[in-house]
């Protein structure tokens, strides 16, 4: 693979890159970050080293990227000519060109464009000629046809944008999408600052993890984790779980789960997967309305005395119903024992990145020594002492720590 990081000035300087960036942010996120009630979003901060990087060189940028996924989230049934503008409005990328134009201290040029050969190639013309240093934002690539189907001709012509491609978007690398895969056979395509670093990091824990390794799955469905449960089996020394996950466990000892969430048809491979005895179920739960909605007192005691003991630690998915604020202590327990803990941690999937987040920030409110006043410095650059990586891939990291092969970089191996 070729890797932007070993690009300089001399390769970089009057040349426009493609830049696959994952801006799928939920609107939420994105107003909390606006009005200063949260920080800003992960996925956004991790590219902006790439596009310094790029700029400080005197190259242009045209970020690409999705949000959302337009065509199946607007019901079917409104009109056609309203479920356009909605989709619009709602899956639109126009505020990150403002947002980033602030964070970056120049204009971005927001670029709402459509395939039509004439205009396509005033839009091509117009970057060509702008300065070195130029940034524009492409509106979401799912408003068009071509993006999902990873069709050749749209990514040929998303192409005849720029010189090069860089992907920088690790958490869209599980999708074959074109500006994610067929774009890498028209350019010269490289992998970006922050996808180095998240293979890094993730192949850290793939490849040579320290043991005791303590991997810590929860979250509704087992099905979606199922993958990296049964690639860790071998080399973890054990599965700590928790949520919908350790609800499928109980059910497959035909334990009463009553209401909870479990899923039905994963209960044989959870009985083959218990054999191991590897997997470590809670031993006590917090119930509402009839359903187990987070792990217990003990359960918490219990877990943070083997995190404690970790070496390195994989989470994913929270311990219990985090939308209840009843019922996120599993969750944000865990989250604080992994703090204190000295293990490589680490951690992916939205929700549980979020709890983290949201927990990490208590802690340091709550804690003002100085010692702990370092975590909380460390944390705001998303670091600990000891190595912390929060993954901005959710889907794209369970396949990844799943030992599945993703298109996005088998994409980056292939390209020329
Ligand atoms: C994600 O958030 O999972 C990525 O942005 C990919 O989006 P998708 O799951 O809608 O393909
Ligand atoms: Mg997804």
């Amino acid at each position: 693979m070729k890797y932007l990081s070993s690009l300089s000035k001399k390769n970089l300087a009057k040349q426009t890159c493609l830049l696959r960036v994952d801006f799928n942010i939920e609107n939420t996120d994105l107003h909390g970050y606006e009005h200063g009630l949260t920080r800003l979003p992960l996925r956004m901060e991790r590219v902006l080293p790439t596009i310094n990087f790029l700029i400080d060189r005197g190259a242009r940028v045209v970020i690409l990227s999705h949000r959302g996924r337009p065509k199946t989230q607007i019901s079917a049934d409104s009109q056609r000519k309203s479920a356009l503008s909605q989709r619009r409005s709602a899956f639109t990328l126009k505020p990150f060109a403002k947002i980033l134009s602030k964070l970056l201290k120049r204009p971005v040029q927001f670029i709402d464009f459509n395939l039509r050969k004439s205009d396509f190639l005033k839009l091509r013309n117009k970057i060509e000629n702008s300065p070195p240093g130029s940034i524009f934002l492409l509106e979401n690539l799912r408003f068009l046809p071509g993006e999902e189907k990873n069709d050749k001709k749209f990514a040929q012509r998303l192409a005849l944008l720029g010189n090069f491609y860089v992907n920088d978007a690790f958490s869209v690398s599980h999708r074959a999408h074109a500006s994610v895969v067929a774009i890498t056979q028209f350019l010269p395509s490289y992998v970006g600052l922050a996808l180095e670093n998240e293979l890094k990091k993730l192949n850290q824990v793939m490849k040579s993890p320290k043991k005791p390794l303590i991997i810590i799955i929860g979250g509704v469905k087992i099905s979606d984790k199922i993958g990296v449960i049964k690639n860790f089996l071998k080399k973890a020394n054990c599965i700590l779980t928790g949520g919908g996950v350790a609800n499928t466990f109980f059910a497959a000892q035909k334990l009463p789960v009553g209401q909870s969430l479990y899923e039905e048809t994963m209960i044989p491979l959870a009985r083959q997967l218990l054999k191991s005895k590897k997997i470590i179920l809670p031993i006590d739960s917090m119930v509402g309305k009839g359903a187990i909605l987070d792990i217990g007192p003990k359960t918490i005691k219990k877990y943070n005395n083997i995190i404690k003991s970790a070496a390195t630690i994989i989470w994913n998915g929270p311990m219990g119903y985090i939308e209840d604020k009843k019922f996120r202590k599993g969750t944000s327990e865990t989250a604080k024992a992994i703090i204190k803990s000295r293990a490589f941690t680490v951690i992916g999937g939205g929700e549980t990145t979020a709890a983290f987040q949201a927990a990490t920030r208590n802690y340091a409110d709550q804690n003002t020594d100085k010692r702990r006043y370092n975590i909380r410095v460390n944390l705001r650059r998303n670091q600990r002492k000891s190595a912390l990586f929060v993954s901005t891939g959710g889907g794209a990291m369970l396949e990844y720590l799943a030992g599945k092969k993703l298109p996005g970089i088998e994409a980056l191996k292939l390209s020329a």
